[in-house]
């Protein structure tokens, strides 16, 4: 059981859906997390992909199409299937691919939900830490570890960029949208930068272990999951304009104290 749910049964019913069906996933995951064997293919955008990703994907699409038939599904391995009903799944089985297959822990499944294009739920599952952080609007964000009670979860109340921890994925992202010296100027002014990615460092944020962290390139499944987990956790994702969107192609964490300092770097101030 989730703790402290949201008053809303609806939603309720469909957080605790994404967390059974993204635990599923995850041991699906596991099943091939370090093996010797694993078989890496390159995508046509040249980003690899393993079974493991489209397995999971394909699970997540299966248990939402017996469950929630009439609502439409954006994953990241497959086609979009239409709602019917106003409700649409965004999927991400392994937000950190390269990490997964490096054989490094911080990668995670995002599991969204949007109605009416708002994102109402979000699941983001460690399956290697065996932690998840989740949240449904109007309910609170929430951080379990194992099975220890869930914990809510709290972005920081750093208010300076001295004091702030900044995560980003990786620096050649920075260079492909011509931002390398946003890059460098956040990593001389913040007290500690470190490349936690992926989904891995918003989930610092939305759970006050970091200030920041900012994705120069983005897809709306890296991003759906995130948006209700950061916000109910106090916190803020949005655009690299402000605008709490998922489909600007970038994107940030930031707890909300710091909020306007990272979007006045971000356009040069
Ligand atoms: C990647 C991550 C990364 C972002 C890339 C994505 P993947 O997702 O979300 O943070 O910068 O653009 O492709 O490929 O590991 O699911
Ligand atoms: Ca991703
Ligand atoms: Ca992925």
């Amino acid at each position: 059981m989730t703790q402290q749910p949201p008053e809303n049964d609806e939603l309720k019913g469909r957080l605790d859906f994404a967390l059974a069906a993204s635990a599923e996933a995850a041991e699906l995951i596991m099943k091939h997390y370090q093996s010797q064997d694993l078989q890496v293919e390159s995508k046509g955008d040249a980003s690899p992909v393993t079974i493991a990703d489209r397995g999971a994907e394909e699970l997540l699409r299966e248990r939402i199409a017996e469950r929630y038939p009439d609502d439409g599904v954006l994953g990241e391995e497959f086609d979009e299937t239409p709602s019917q009903s106003g409700w649409r799944w965004i999927l991400d089985p392994i937000d950190g691919t390269k990490s997964f297959i490096h054989g490094v822990p911080l990668f995670g499944t995002l599991v969204g939900l949007e109605k009416d294009d708002k994102c109402e739920v979000g699941v983001c599952r460690f399956p290697a830490l065996n932690e998840v952080v989740y949240a449904a609007s109007g309910g609170g964000a929430w951080w379990q570890i194992g099975s220890a009670k869930p914990q809510p979860a709290r972005v920081s109340s750093v208010s300076s960029l001295g004091d702030a921890c900044f995560c980003t994925t990786t620096v050649t992202g920075w260079d492909d949208v011509s931002a390398g010296d946003l890059f460098d100027r956040f990593s001389r002014e913040a007290k500690l930068t470190r490349g936690w990615g992926d989904c891995y460092g918003h989930m610092l944020v939305a759970t006050g272990r970091a200030e920041f962290m900012v994705d120069p390139k983005l897809n709306p499944w890296d991003a759906a999951a995130l948006v209700p987990i950061v916000q109910e956790a106090g916190g803020h994702f949005v655009d690299w304009n402000g605008q709490p969107t998922i489909y600007s192609g970038n994107g940030l964490s930031v707890n909300a104290n710091l909020r306007q300092n990272v979007l006045d770097r971000l356009h040069g101030n």
